[in-house]
């Protein structure tokens, strides 16, 4: 599902929902549990955000890939990684990736997917064995690429064990196929990344490209993410 705005055509009883915002916001949220957040709440509006500071929240909020005014912590995922998310607790709310995930309540299981956790991910779908739906965050209901190539980077490392029923899927693949030997050159020209160097973010990108950096497994409990791989 290559927008949020298209859930209605799903259900999504029983399956498991990978939610992805490759840039940024699952990939961030996967580095934050990696240097050690311990829940993070994804949250629609930034006034529903800010509040989460009376309950010794971290708060983080971007919108048009900008730190929102009065929080402490933006959407890069190199603002996590400076030890000051070490055993705290985070409201988050971005203009695309927290509403994938709110959007996805409906499911068995809602998984944060980044290239980042990318084995992670797998392993954890074929322990799984639902049917698996991978909602891509895009850009404000439109269409991104580098959600859809995370979407395909998945699909091959599942194909083995999961049969797929619709032309999105094999497209993610195909695409992905393609791209895989140079994922930034290949993006370089996407909307997103034009964003982002627009706004003299240059780190961020390669960063969120990587495969396989972190083991997190951030699943929906309850009311908030938290890391199952966590020991
Ligand atoms: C989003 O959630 O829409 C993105 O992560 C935006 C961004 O951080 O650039």
């Amino acid at each position: 599902c290559y927008s949020p705005e298209l859930l209605h055509l799903y259900d999504l009883k029983g399956k498991a929902v990978v939610a992805v915002d490759i840039l940024r916001a699952t990939s961030t949220m996967v580095t934050a549990f990696a240097h050690g957040a311990t829940d993070i709440f994804p949250v629609m509006k930034l006034e529903e955000c800010q509040a989460f500071a009376e309950r010794g929240c971290l708060i983080a909020a971007e919108r048009d890939g900008i730190k929102a005014e009065g929080f402490d912590l933006g959407n890069s995922p190199f603002a996590y990684m400076n030890g000051n998310v070490q055993g705290k607790a985070i409201a988050i709310t971005t203009t695309n990736g927290t509403r994938a995930i709110h959007l996805s309540m409906e499911a068995e299981e809602i998984v944060i997917g980044s290239f980042l956790n990318l084995q992670a991910v797998t392993n954890h779908l074929l322990d799984l064995q639902l049917d698996v739906l991978v909602v891509c965050a895009g850009w404000k209901g439109k269409f991104n690429l580098e959600d859809t190539l995370y979407a395909g980077a998945l699909v091959e490392r599942l194909q083995h064990a999961f049969s797929f029923e619709n032309d999105a899927t094999l497209a993610s693949l195909y695409l992905y196929q393609t791209a895989k030997q140079d994922l930034v050159t290949f993006l370089r020209q996407s909307s997103h990344v034009r964003r982002l160097e627009n706004l003299e973010i240059h780190k961020d990108t390669e960063f969120c490209l990587q495969h396989d950096v972190y083991s997190t497994l951030p699943v929906w409990k309850n009311d908030r993410l938290v890391d199952i791989a966590a020991k």
